[in-house]
C-alpha cells in the first residue's frame, strides 16, 4: 500500500461549481510527502477500512472531533500588508485624500526594516489566524522591507505572493514616498523578482513575486511598459488596482482616452497570471478583454462600500465567463477575515439586485439577477482564488495542496447554534460560513504542514 505523509478523517465542504458546494461526509483525505492530496476515499470505497486499520493510531492520522469539519482555506487576493498599522482608521474620507493623507506616510515608513518586522509578522499571523492560506501581497516601493514580507511568509508556512510596489510618477506621487527614478523602479523589481524566485526554492508551500504597478496613476508610462515585459521574461505574476473609483477611472480616461483594462493590455499587464483589485467600472468590453486573456478580478466588498460606494456586479461577470476571487483589501477593507468578506459580498449583491431608493417603484429599483448566494461567495474564497492564481489550491480534492482550516462548531466558548445532532449539513455549513469566529478556526494547515493551531 502507498505509504502516505498523513491522513485525515472527517467531514468536508468544498466548491463542486460556482453555485454549488460539495460535501464530503466522512471521507479520509490522504496526503503525500509534497502536501498534495493525492487521494480522496468515501466510506463506501474498498479502501476506506483497509487505510483505516493501516494509520489509525499512528501519529500522522487525524480524525475530526465530533462537531469539527474542514473547509478549504481561504485565498486573500488583495491584501496591502502595510495598512495592516492602520487598518480600521480613516474609512470616512474619499480614497484619494485617504492615500496621500494616511496611506502613503505609513507606507513611507517601511523604510525602516524593524517597524517592517513588527507589522509584517503580525499581519501574516493574523491572516492565518483568520483561516487565510494564501495571501497575493502589495507590500511597499522599499525592495528590502517588500523581501522581508516573501521571508516572513516563508518562514511561516503561508503561501505568499508579495509585490513590490511601482510608483515612479512625480506628478502623482509624493517625494517622500515614490521610486527614485523609472529606471531604479524597474531594478528594483528585477531583483526583488530574483531574490524571491531563490527564496521560494527553500520553501514546501511556494513563495512568489509579483510584478505590482500600485495602480496608472502611480505609473509613467515607461514603467508599466518595463513591469510587463519583466513579467513575461519572469513569468510573474500581476497585480494592481483597476477601474476603482470615480476619480480614478477619470483619471485614465483623461491619460489615454481608454479605459483601465485596455491602457493595462496595452502594457502586458492582463494575463492569465493577472489579478486586478476592485475593477467595480468594468464594461462588457473590458469584462470579454479580461474573460480573453485569463485575467481575473479580485472582489473587495467591504472596501468597495467605502472607497467606491459601488457594488461590482459579480453575477454579470461570472457569466461573462471572468474569473473572481475574494479580496480583504486591508486596509481599505477593514476586516482581515475573509469570512467577514464573504458575508458582506453576499449583503452587498442583494443590495444591487435589490436597490435602495424606495421612490422608485421596485421593478426599476435595482440590477436585476445580480444577487449571489453564501455557497458562491465561500466559491470566491476558495476554488475562484485558486483558478485565479492559476494555482492547484482552493479544494479539497485530488492533486491540490492541503491547504485546510478545521473549524470547531462545538467549542464551548464560541458555539455555534447546532441543536440537532442530525441537522442537514448544508445547513451546518451555511452557519459555518455566516458565524465562525477566529476562535472557532481551531488549526490551519498549508501544504501538509500545520502553520496555526488554537489548542
Ligand atoms: N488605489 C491605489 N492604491 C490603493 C490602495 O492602497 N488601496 C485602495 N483601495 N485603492 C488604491
Ligand atoms: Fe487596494
Amino acid at each position: 500500500m502507498t505509504k502516505y505523509a498523513r491522513i485525515f478523517q472527517g467531514t468536508a465542504f468544498t466548491s463542486k461549481t460556482q453555485k454549488e458546494v460539495e460535501i464530503l461526509h466522512n471521507y479520509l483525505f490522504c496526503i503525500n510527502a509534497s502536501g498534495i492530496i493525492e487521494k480522496i476515499v468515501s466510506p463506501e470505497d474498498v479502501d476506506y477500512h483497509t487505510l483505516l486499520e493501516a494509520y489509525e493510531g499512528e501519529e500522522n492520522f487525524h480524525r475530526l472531533d465530533d462537531g469539527q469539519y474542514f473547509l478549504p482555506g481561504f485565498i486573500d487576493l488583495h491584501v496591502h500588508a502595510p495598512q495592516w498599522a492602520q487598518a480600521g482608521t480613516a474609512l470616512d474620507i474619499p480614497l484619494y485624500d485617504w492615500l496621500n493623507t494616511y496611506t502613503f506616510p505609513i507606507e513611507s515608513k517601511f523604510s525602516d526594516l524593524e517597524f517592517a518586522e513588527n507589522v509584517y509578522e503580525d499581519v501574516v499571523n493574523t491572516l492565518l489566524a483568520n483561516g487565510t492560506t494564501t495571501a497575493l501581497y502589495f507590500a511597499t516601493v522599499h525592495k528590502e522591507a517588500s523581501l522581508l514580507l516573501a521571508e516572513i511568509c516563508a518562514n511561516k508556512g503561508q503561501r505568499g505572493l508579495v509585490g513590490k510596489v511601482v510608483m515612479d510618477n512625480p506628478e502623482q506621487n509624493p517625494t517622500f514616498y515614490r521610486d527614485a527614478t523609472t529606471q531604479t523602479a524597474l531594478a528594483d523589481t528585477e531583483e526583488f523578482i530574483i531574490a524571491v524566485k531563490e527564496l521560494a526554492k527553500t520553501t514546501k508551500q511556494g513563495v512568489y513575486p509579483v510584478v505590482t504597478p500600485r495602480f496608472i496613476p502611480s505609473c509613467t508610462d515607461d514603467a508599466l511598459k518595463g513591469l510587463g515585459e519583466l513579467a513575461a521574461k519572469y513569468d510573474t505574476h500581476i497585480q494592481s488596482h483597476c477601474s476603482e473609483s470615480d476619480w480614478e477611472h477619470g483619471y485614465v480616461q483623461d491619460r489615454f482616452q481608454k479605459n483601465d483594462a485596455f491602457a493595462l493590455h496595452d502594457f502586458g499587464l492582463l494575463s492569465k497570471k493577472s489579478v486586478m483589485a476592485h475593477c467595480n467600472f468594468l464594461n462588457d468590453d473590458d469584462a470579454d478583454l479580461f474573460a480573453k486573456t485569463g485575467t481575473a478580478v479580485c472582489h473587495c466588498p467591504i472596501s468597495n462600500a467605502y472607497f467606491a460606494n459601488s457594488v461590482i456586479p459579480i453575477a454579470h461577470l461570472h457569466s461573462k465567463g471572468v474569473e473572481i476571487g475574494l479580496g480583504s483589501d486591508i486596509s481599505g477593507g477593514f476586516s482581515p477575515s475573509l469570512f467577514d468578506n464573504a458575508r458582506q459580498a453576499v449583503m452587498s449583491s442583494r443590495m444591487l439586485e435589490d436597490g435602495v431608493n424606495p421612490s422608485l417603484p421596485a421593478e426599476e429599483r435595482g440590477v436585476p439577477a445580480s444577487r449571489i448566494t453564501i455557497n458562491e461567495a465561500f466559491y470566491l474564497a476558495t476554488a475562484g482564488g485558486g483558478e485565479s492564481l492559476s494555482l492547484p489550491i482552493g479544494r479539497l480534492a485530488e492533486n491540490y495542496a492541503w491547504d485546510a482550516q478545521i473549524i470547531d462548531t462545538k467549542l464551548a466558548t464560541a458555539k455555534l447554534p447546532i441543536f440537532d445532532e442530525s441537522e442537514d449539513l448544508n445547513d451546518v455549513f451555511q452557519k459555518i460560513m455566516y458565524l465562525v469566529r477566529p476562535e472557532n478556526i481551531r488549526e490551519v494547515w498549508i501544504q501538509g504542514e500545520r502553520v496555526h493551531s488554537r489548542k
